[in-house]
């Protein structure tokens, strides 16, 4: 066997039933397993394909497996045991940084004013145009240990500062690169309509990713050279409007990818109520400025609402309204939105905005950052929740209850002891990340 981890005060499974997503009141009613005894703990058995094996009391591990060896036997009393996070919604390959532009928004500039004098997202499309493939495996590789540091084990990752095929290639070929590198999990996600290039109108870009850049991308998927899973369009006022997201995304469809696309951040467009029962979409990211009809049509649809915390806390906007999603029964997960204008890779402290600013629950915020995430890039079967024959992904807590990894603001370094990734253990608080 790979990995024996003994002595644990709890283990929080999240889901011990099966179940691929929580929705409603089953949001705040984690299963956990509780040590009975404050002599002995609770064990979990790795297999050698890093897959859960077994969990239960010490004794009853012991006895079952007197009669294996492990690789590795970690001693964990006293501590806590939660799935290793997913993080549902980032943009992590670009060169440069957009500082200059904090301080302009601190001082009142908005999103889209920043955007529409030629900042924003094609500032960073400049730079990472000019950037090597190299310098952005770099840059990325730097972004993701960040993130397992902080406890993601699994994230999704967008292509988006491109804008035309090559660049947008290069970025998803720079994200395979980092799949064979370091023991993150990565689902990529082609975002070639993140925004209107400056030689083009909104119609001819729309005309290119349907008819250039997504016909490139599939043959490069069916050739095996790139795993690319989910389209993403920036459907918003002044960058693509509803008809030609709905165009893009059905040429996905056509294509056979997922839908994960940003929708309703700053304009009521009705995209979600349109899409959702269009495309039966996967996923809907932001979503600040939903309509009671499209928080009806996701939670119909089984559409997952991807919460950004970071978006509303740096841009000052709305929040969005994640207590009438869970009422009304929508699949909600987190994402930190890591990209240059809100740079945050840590989960943790995703966790603690929502429950702070959003006012989700502790046990809300880690079901949207473990199995609802996970079923918003299609991995709930085998990723989001500790269970017999799913993946081991792993976070040991050096603290008696598992609320202190949200407690603490952006205090993940001291709470997070082991991240364990398929049975490996990967990050190691003595000693930093490993890999
Ligand atoms: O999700 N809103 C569109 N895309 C990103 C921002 C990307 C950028 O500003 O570079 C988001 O917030
Ligand atoms: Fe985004």
């Amino acid at each position: 066997m790979k990995l024996c981890l003994k002595g644990a005060k709890q283990i929080v499974q999240v889901v011990d039933n099966g179940r691929q997503f929580l929705t409603g009141d089953a949001m705040k009613r984690l299963a956990i397993m509780e040590a009975v005894e404050a002599a002995s703990g609770l064990s979990i058995v790795v297999d050698e394909h890093g897959n859960i094996k077994d969990l239960g009391p010490d004794a009853e591990i012991e006895n079952r497996y007197a009669k294996s060896s492990f690789e590795r036997v970690l001693d964990v009393t006293g501590k806590t045991i939660v799935p290793g996070l997913v993080d549902a919604h980032t943009h992590p390959v670009w060169a440069g940084d957009r500082v200059h532009e904090f301080a302009m928004k601190l001082a009142g500039a908005s999103y889209m004013e920043v955007h529409e004098a030629g900042g924003g997202i094609n500032f960073t499309v400049e730079r990472t145009k000019a950037a090597s493939e190299d310098e952005l495996l770099g840059l990325l590789m730097r972004r993701l240990r960040r993130m397992l540091s902080a406890g993601t084990t699994t994230v999704e990752c967008k292509s988006g500062y491109g804008l035309e095929a090559s660049t947008e290639i290069k970025m998803l070929t720079v994200l395979e690169k980092a799949k064979k590198n370091l023991p993150i999990e990565i689902s990529s996600t082609f975002l070639g309509a993140h925004s209107v290039p400056k030689d083009k109108s909104a119609e001819e870009a729309t005309k290119d990713v349907i008819e250039n850049q997504l016909p490139q991308i599939a043959n490069l998927v069916a050739k095996g050279t790139l795993q690319v899973e989910n389209v993403d369009v920036f459907c918003e006022k002044g960058v693509f409007d509803v008809d030609q997201t709905r165009r893009i995304l059905q040429a996905a469809r056509n294509f056979g990818f997922k839908i994960n696309f940003h929708g309703e951040e700053l304009c009521q467009l009705n995209s979600p109520e349109i899409c959702s029962r269009e495309f039966g979409c996967e996923a809907i990211s932001h979503l600040e400025e939903v309509s009671k009809e499209g928080i009806e049509a996701m939670s119909e649809v089984g559409t997952v609402a991807v919460i950004l915390p970071t978006t509303a806390y740096i841009l000052r906007l709305k929040p969005p309204p994640v207590r009438q999603m869970i009422d009304q029964g929508v699949i909600v997960a987190l994402g930190t939105d890591f990209n240059p204008n809100a740079f945050c890779l840590s989960m943790p402290a995703v966790m603690h905005l929502a429950a702070v600013n959003l006012k989700m629950s502790l046990a809300e915020a880690l079901v949207a950052s473990t199995i609802n995430s996970a079923h918003s890039i299609g991995r709930s079967k085998t990723h989001g929740s500790i269970e017999k024959g799913k993946v081991a992904d792993l976070l040991v807590l050096d603290a008696p209850k598992w609320e202190h990894l949200i407690y603490q603001l952006a205090g993940h370094d001291d709470v997070i002891e082991y991240v364990i990734k398929k049975g490996q253990v990967v990050v190691e608080r003595s000693k930093s990340v490993l890999v």
